[in-house]
């Protein structure tokens, strides 16, 4: 089967249980799946009933996708993403991508957990995506291209949606949020870099370091879809004072902007 068809099983296996026209799409990163509880008249469907479905590896990730409604639109949430580090290929890790576009979604927020290398941030800070640096040493686009998903050589000079992020800059501001914006540089991972790494991502105009979101945006782009990126800082990544960090650390600074994330993410969801 090739790339088509398998997007095309997994769409019509998708609206063989759910019909509803879908307004948004949000793919949660590590920690962030408590808005979840937030959906109303909630479909849920299991990554492994969906055929051509990978499922993931990551503890603090589930594996399901979540039809429902949030702020007055109707949203499919991926509870649980796939990373390169999992060992997946670019195609597998951007399939759920494919098959969000095909169902008529064009808008995505993706959300993420990173490592903050300004050092003007803090652990538990947000961070608006405004540009994104592709350090995984690979590209989801290598390989045959499909004219019916989009270009050879897609454009990449506003891969995060300028109207998408000034309304998220007035939503934080008409919450009395504070909320910060830079770059988010993208690693394969799965191990958290060592100071000299985080001093040369640094130098490249990183503001912010992760294993995710670049290859599902890289993506989205070239379905030319809409895409809002959200990292949430759950450590500070400073090579010159860099502390051990853990997996269990992430979570629990997840854990602390919860909220924050929540009313921002269903606010601008409300106003997109
Ligand atoms: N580095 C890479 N990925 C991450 C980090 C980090 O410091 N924190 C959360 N995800």
């Amino acid at each position: 089967m090739n790339l088509l068809e398998k997007i095309n099983e997994a769409k019509e296996y998708i609206l063989s249980v759910e019909k509803r026209k879908i307004d948004i799409a949000i793919i949660l990163g590590t920690g962030l799946g408590s808005i979840t509880e937030d959906i109303q008249n909630k479909t849920v469907i299991k990554y492994k009933d969906i055929p051509e479905f990978p499922v993931s590896t990551v503890k603090g990730h589930a594996g399901e996708l979540i039809i429902g409604e949030l702020s007055g639109k109707t949203v499919i949430v991926m509870n649980g993403r796939f990373h390169f580090y999992e060992g997946y290929s670019m195609e597998t890790v951007t399939f759920a991508v494919r098959v969000i576009k095909a169902l008529d979604v064009n808008d995505i927020i993706v959300t993420n957990a990173a490592g903050g290398m300004n050092p003007e941030f803090e652990a538990g800070d947000l961070m608006i995506i405004e540009d994104h640096l592709n350090c995984m040493g690979t590209n989801p686009l290598i390989g045959k291209n499909y004219e019916e998903l989009g270009a050879r050589f897609p454009d990449m000079s506003q891969c995060y949606n300028k109207e998408l992020i000034k309304l998220t800059k007035d939503v934080s501001e008409s919450l009395e949020y504070s909320i910060r914006s830079g770059v988010y540089a993208a690693v394969s991972g799965p191990m958290y870099e060592t100071p000299a790494e985080l001093r040369m991502f640094r130098l490249f105009g990183g503001d912010a370091v992760g294993m995710s979101t670049v290859p599902e945006v890289i993506v989205a782009n070239h379905m030319s879809m809409r895409v809002l990126g959200i990292s949430c800082i759950t450590d500070m990544a400073l090579a010159d004072n860099l502390e051990p960090l853990d997996h269990k650390k992430v979570l629990q600074n997840a854990e602390k902007a919860k909220i924050k994330f929540v009313n921002i993410v269903k606010t601008v969801v409300e106003k997109i």
